[in-house]
């Protein structure tokens, strides 16, 4: 019996569709080039056979395309001057090379080119590319503050600006041909075409380079291009106050009233989801959340609140209570909440009832954080208030302070859940784990969540960056019985079963949970270790996406694709192939698993199969991060990078594997 409705065929059509198209757009490029140096479009094409060979389990004939590969890039390497992307395709070589490293392939006769040593002079000369910033408080804010003024320091109002404006602008300024648009620095910045510091691996340069831009006949001379690409090697900096404002004002010949001033505001606020917060703005998770958890959760929480008016999280603050909504975004002197805490125009009493009023200050916040449209900007609407006043706390503190803040309250929760116990902390850098197993058992835990971290790193965010600010504990359950008593004090819920371990958000803490597998006799030494290396690297995975604000279907399943790829051999890897065929026959509709109705593993199982649909290459996943770290919110990253809403891509996944026989493993 096929499960899904014939809905689904829709999307079906849709995703095929898009199909095509990608392998239009690939043909035609690859028809650009037949003369001798490859295509750095080859290459990637070669390479992503490669990859395809060693998702489908065929690692050997993976190492065989890599070789190729490498051939291909050497050749490229002999240019004179390199093609825009050429570091990339050095990196995705080598990545895959570690990847298949991994997978125990013997890889140590593949020399991967070394870019300096190679004959290309104008590589050479280049200054090194200087690395994406780490998720900081600045880069989580905006932009940074005006360029540094070196010598050669490029202006992003007076020369890029104006380039952007003549060359792109009625497409892509004031229109938005094909879905990019960059309207104003903020917005570029959101597509993720550009990446501070590297501006060969910038889309906006590629697509110039490649000649595919700017359509319709114009041209970008040499010299505009070579200003772009030194604005963004320099960090692509912002010179103005606002970053807000329209290119198409800051590109105005000079003469005209003056652009900056005129700060215009950009009006794409969507109420639902976290926006981004311009300098000025009063943030909810930092000033507001704080206000309401110690004055007023007390008395309008989930159990039985007053007025029926709960504050745990955000969406039920906004639902209100029996008068209606108690806060009118937009309109402050309207809003219910404001008129309880300020005591005027009210029936019944101030807020908070019992207390001396809250401060004139904390008003005046609460009163602006209304008119400027009582947005939310960081996680979820769905994350406690609890959750929402820690992650605007950790936005103001630097990785290293919050490492200590996290460290202690990861201590302390444990002390909570199971107190007549002292823990076995193994400290591993960015990364804290914390259990109840033997010493022995916890430094085996430990090696296998080294290797981990190190693939979830170099996956998600590049080597040697924090996966997530703050670092993430690892709870390490010895018995499942006190892995079930977690469950019911941090989750307040019956531990489903099935479920092996999973990733959250707790205040100040972010972790991921597992219960150490029961030895089975007859598995081999190194499948323990994989299962231990994949459980960990799916949970701070996860974490590390949730601390961004994605919701949980898309963090357990990326959770899911970082594992499959730091332990591949993973006994519950296979596993997971066979149950996200199974849940997915079972789901009732791609609602539940979208809004959490169809339960944690339901939710892991399937999120792991669909994410890794979605997400190919991988690198998807890291994209999706660094727009996140640069300031856009989950979903407008997750639109910029996946093109469509997750719905329909979805509906387009599910048809497909409806489609296939009954028993096929899936890619
Ligand atoms: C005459 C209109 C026009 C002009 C001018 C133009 N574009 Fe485009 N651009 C398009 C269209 C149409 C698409 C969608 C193309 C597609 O999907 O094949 C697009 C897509 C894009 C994309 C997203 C697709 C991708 O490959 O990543 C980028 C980035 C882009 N353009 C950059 C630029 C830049 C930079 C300039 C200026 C140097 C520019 N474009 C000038 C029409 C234009
Ligand atoms: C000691 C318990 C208590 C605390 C603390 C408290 N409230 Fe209330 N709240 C109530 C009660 C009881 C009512 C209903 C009676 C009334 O409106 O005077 C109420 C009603 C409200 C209403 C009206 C809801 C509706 O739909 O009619 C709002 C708004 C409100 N509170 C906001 C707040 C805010 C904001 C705080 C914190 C600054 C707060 N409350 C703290 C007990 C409390």
């Amino acid at each position: 019996m096929n499960p899904f409705p014939s809905r689904f065929a829709a999307g079906a059509l849709l995703l095929g569709v898009c199909i095509w198209l990608a392998g239009l757009t690939r043909s035609s490029s690859l028809g650009a080039e037949s003369t001798d140096p490859p295509s750095p479009q080859q290459i990637r094409g070669t390479l992503d056979e490669a990859e395809a060979l060693l998702d489908s389990g065929k690692p050997a004939k993976a190492r065989g395309k890599l070789t190729a590969a490498v051939k291909q890039l050497d050749s490229l390497l002999e240019l004179d001057r390199l093609p825009s992307g050429t570091r990339g395709l050095v990196d995705a070589c080598r990545s895959l090379k570690e990847q298949l490293a991994l997978e125990e392939v013997d890889v140590s006769g593949i020399k991967i080119p070394d870019i300096k040593s190679a004959a290309g002079k104008a590589a050479a000369a280049k200054p090194p590319a200087k690395p994406a910033d780490p998720p900081d408080a600045a880069a989580f804010l905006g932009p940074r503050p005006g360029a540094a003024g070196g010598p050669q320091a490029v202006s992003f109002v007076k020369q890029v600006a104006p380039i952007l404006m003549s060359r792109c602008g009625g497409c892509h300024v004031t229109g938005r041909k094909g879905g990019f648009q960059m309207a104003s620095y903020e917005g570029l910045m959101k597509t993720g075409a550009v990446q501070r510091g590297v501006g060969d691996a910038s889309r906006l340069v590629e697509v110039i380079e490649s000649g595919d831009m700017p359509r319709g006949g114009g041209k970008v001379g040499p010299d505009e291009l070579a200003t772009l690409k030194r604005w963004i090697d320099a960090g692509a900096a912002y010179d103005a106050p606002d970053p807000t404002v329209g290119i198409d004002m800051l590109a105005r010949p000079l003469g005209e009233a003056a652009p900056v001033a005129a700060a215009m505001p950009a009006m794409s606020a969507t109420p639902a989801g976290p926006v981004t917060l311009k300098p000025g703005d009063v943030s909810f998770a930092f000033d507001i959340a704080p206000v309401l958890l110690k004055n007023c959760c007390g008395c309008h929480d989930d159990d039985d609140p007053e007025e029926n008016l709960s504050m745990v999280t955000f969406a039920r603050l906004m639902r209100g209570g029996e008068s209606g909504p108690a806060v009118n975004a937009g309109q402050a002197a309207e809003s219910l909440l404001l008129r309880k805490i300020k005591g005027t125009g009210i029936d019944g009493q101030r807020m908070p009832i019992g207390k001396p009023p809250l401060s004139p200050e904390v008003i005046a916040l609460v009163e602006k954080w209304i008119a400027q449209g009582a947005r939310l900007d960081l996680l979820t609407p769905k994350d406690p208030l609890e959750n929402l006043a820690a992650a605007g706390r950790a936005r103001s503190l630097s990785h290293e302070e919050l490492l200590k803040v996290r460290q202690a309250a990861s201590g302390k929760l444990w002390q909570r859940v199971i107190g007549d116990e002292e823990p076995v902390v193994e400290p591993r850098g960015d990364m804290y784990l914390i259990g109840n197993s033997t010493k022995s058992q916890m430094e085996a835990v430990a090696i296998a969540a080294e290797q981990a971290l190190e693939a979830s790193q170099r996956l998600l965010v590049g080597t040697g960056k924090p996966l997530l600010k703050g670092g993430v504990a690892v709870y390490v359950f010895a018995k499942p019985y006190d892995y079930s008593t977690f469950w019911q004090e941090v989750l307040d819920d019956e531990r489903p079963k099935g479920l092996g371990g999973h990733a959250g958000l707790k205040g100040d803490v972010a972790y991921g949970a597992l219960v150490v597998p029961a030895a089975n006799a007859g598995t081999e030494e190194d499948e323990v270790a994989a299962e231990l290396t994949a459980l960990v690297a799916e949970q701070i995975a996860a974490a590390a996406f949730l601390s961004r604000g994605s919701p949980d279907w898309f963090a357990s399943g990326a959770g899911r694709v970082v594992a499959m790829r730091a332990a591949a051999k993973a006994p519950c890897v296979k596993e997971w192939r066979r149950e996200a065929t199974e849940q997915l026959q079972r789901l009732g509709s791609a609602a539940d698993y979208f809004d959490g109705q169809a339960g944690p593993v339901a939710t892991a199982a399937i999120g792991g199969g669909f994410v890794a649909a979605i997400a190919r290459p991988e690198a998807k996943l890291r994209m999706l991060i660094e727009a996140i770290d640069a300031g856009a919110s989950f979903e407008k990253a997750f639109g910029d990078i996946f093109k469509s809403p997750p719905q329909s891509l979805f509906e387009a996944w599910a048809a497909q594997e409806a489609r296939k026989p009954a028993g096929s493993g899936r890619r």
